[in-house]
């Protein structure tokens, strides 16, 4: 029998400092009210200079270890979904696996934008139902907030950053991830993008005047495609795990637009009350939002051991998804674990690494010949 994938453990991150729609009045031409009314948006979460996706990132795992009762060198596979990554390359997700320590774990990122979280959850789950790894960490973790333009009031408004991760384990019982879905549409990658920086418009001078680096949208069609597929990926990962909609407990959605929660529950019948909405106070954290949104579920004990629970979402690319959990909790006979001696720990581990590293092509006279 192939293990199942059991969700052990869950953390999120976002930064202190706070921009309400005030805020952002002084920065374009909006205002509170037309924010409110349009998206349902109050605040959301800025990094400051010091904090990053990494950052943001690594503080949302140790959270989620610590509840798992897990070491970051138990781990053997970590997924970081971001769409705002530190570099190109290297991956967000091995600066993170050497920030934890997390010796024995291969660890890459993933894109899908907004969906980008169910699609790290499905490829974790999948992981560990073939049996080939047990201990899968999976990241959501954005600082859109650096690739939005501040002078756009059609974008500025809708993003704000922060991290979600869970702890995925493997487990005999059935429970956990129970079913996914995973939709994508290329032909309408122009409506949502950030046209350079990649190798199809690499940064140039002309990029920079056209402000090409920045978050690209056309708001009304994004929506209009949202509200269709957030329902349409919601029936069908219930019908894959051969339930019904009656004995899903709690709707975690992607937290972009309050109307188009509203307008995707209405299509299907499924009341406000079974339904997790946290985007008044973060706005739209990309693919951080679902992750963030279940961590305030469980501290508000909306979510339950034994709770049957969907998230699903829909982003740029265009993609969108849904997974079907029922949901668990840390395994019996949870470790205490301390999450600031991983970080000294691996601080010092990855100081030490590099300097070997150095000395190494020192004595053996490879950095001469390389030169
Ligand atoms: N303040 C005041 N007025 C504004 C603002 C603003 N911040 N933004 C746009 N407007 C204006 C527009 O210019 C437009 O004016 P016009 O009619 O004179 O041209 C007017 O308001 C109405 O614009 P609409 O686009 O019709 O407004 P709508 O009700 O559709 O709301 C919104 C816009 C909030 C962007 C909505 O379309 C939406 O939420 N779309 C989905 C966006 C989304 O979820 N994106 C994230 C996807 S996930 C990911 O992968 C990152």
């Amino acid at each position: 029998m192939s293990p199942y994938a059991h969700i052990t453990g869950w953390g999120m991150a976002v930064p202190e400092r706070v921009m309400t729609n005030d805020d952002l009045a002084k920065l374009v031409d909006t205002s509170d009210e037309w924010i409110q009314s349009r998206t349902g948006i109050q605040q959301r979460h800025i990094a400051s200079d010091e904090e990053s996706t990494a950052s943001l990132a690594v503080q949302a795992s140790l959270n989620a270890l610590e509840v798992a009762g897990l070491h970051p060198n138990d781990l053997n596979l970590i997924i970081c979904s971001t769409s705002s990554p530190e570099h190109i390359f290297p991956a967000t997700a091995c600066l993170v696996q050497d920030r934890i320590g997390a010796t024995n774990a291969g660890a890459f990122d993933l894109l899908a934008a907004c969906t980008g979280f169910i699609f790290a959850l499905n490829m974790g789950a999948q992981a560990i139902r073939s049996g080939s790894v047990r201990n899968v960490l999976v990241i959501g973790a954005e600082t859109l907030s650096r690739l939005v333009d501040w002078t756009d009031r059609n974008t500025c408004v809708l993003f704000g950053d922060g991290a979600g991760a869970f702890v995925l384990q493997a487990g005999p019982q059935r429970s956990g991830v129970l079913s996914a879905v995973m939709r994508s549409d290329g032909s309408g990658g122009d409506l949502l993008n950030l046209p350079a920086g990649g190798s199809r418009l690499p940064a140039s001078e002309e990029t920079v005047k056209q402000r090409l680096h920045y978050i690209q949208m056309n708001g009304r069609e994004v929506f209009r495609f949202a509200t269709r597929v957030m329902a349409q990926a919601t029936e069908q990962v219930v019908q894959a795990a051969n339930l019904t909609l009656q004995d899903i407990d709690l709707i975690v959605p992607h937290q972009a637009n309050q109307r188009i929660i509203e307008a995707s529950l209405r299509s299907l019948k499924i009341s406000m009350d079974r339904c997790v909405i946290n985007l008044e106070r973060y706005g739209n954290t990309s693919t951080a939002s679902i992750p963030i949104a279940t961590c305030e579920a469980i501290q508000n004990g909306r979510l339950k051991a034994g709770d049957k629970v969907v998230f699903v979402g829909f982003g740029a690319g265009l993609t969108w998804g849904a997974a079907l959990v029922q949901w668990g909790g840390p395994f019996p006979g949870v470790r205490q674990v301390l999450p600031f001696r991983f970080r000294l720990y691996a601080r010092f581990r990855s100081l030490a690494r590099r300097i070997l590293r150095r000395l190494d092509a020192l004595v053996l006279g490879r950095y001469r010949e390389d030169l």
